[in-house]
């Protein structure tokens, strides 16, 4: 990487990617030269799909996405997040924030990744309103008792989902 490039971190379960997540993805290729896209390891949220499957998936979304000059990477990760931010020489994370709900959370994290790693910055970007109330957790409610999720998250995962649960 040459040392004036901007690489960012976009940290999350990703259980799975909705199309809030991407939107917050594509805006913030405009922003960065290289964007990766981290997933966390969390086996004690009991996830709907393991972190492979959940990179698996973001990574066959991207492939026909046009990211312009900004690189995309996925990967996923464990531990602490500015422990890992640091090891890829990444200058910034990247958080959506949907409502005041989600920032009194990520206002937290932030003043205590600031304080465990100063020269980290976390770059908010506000929630597109059509994608707003969309989480990956309400997307799978939704999804086992019947509803329609289609246009939420993108076709692939749509199928994802079916075939994860039985067709
Ligand atoms: N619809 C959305 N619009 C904008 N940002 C979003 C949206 N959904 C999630 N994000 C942001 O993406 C990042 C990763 O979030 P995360 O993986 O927890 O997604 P989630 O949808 O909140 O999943 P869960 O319901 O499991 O918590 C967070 O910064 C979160 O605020
Ligand atoms: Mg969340």
């Amino acid at each position: 990487m040459k040392p004036d490039m901007k690489r960012a971190i976009f940290p999350g379960s990703f259980d799975p990617l909705t199309m809030g997540h991407l939107d917050i993805i594509e805006r913030s290729t405009s922003l960065f030269d290289e964007l990766v896209i981290a997933v966390l390891n969390n086996p004690d949220k009991n996830p709907m799909f393991s972190p492979e499957e959940r990179c698996e998936m973001i990574e066959e979304v991207l492939a026909d996405f046009n990211s312009g000059d900004c690189r995309l990477v996925v990967e996923s990760f464990s531990g602490l997040l500015v422990n890992y931010v640091k090891s890829k020489n990444a200058t910034s994370i990247i958080r959506g924030i949907r409502a005041v709900s989600d920032y009194e959370y990520e206002r937290r994290m932030a003043l205590m990744n600031k304080r465990l790693a100063p020269e980290i910055e976390t770059v908010f970007l506000m929630a597109s309103e059509e994608y707003s109330y969309v989480s990956s957790r309400l997307l799978k409610q939704v999804f086992l008792l019947d509803g329609r999720v289609d246009g939420l998250v993108p076709k692939l995962i749509v199928d994802r989902l079916r075939s994860k649960n039985g067709g």
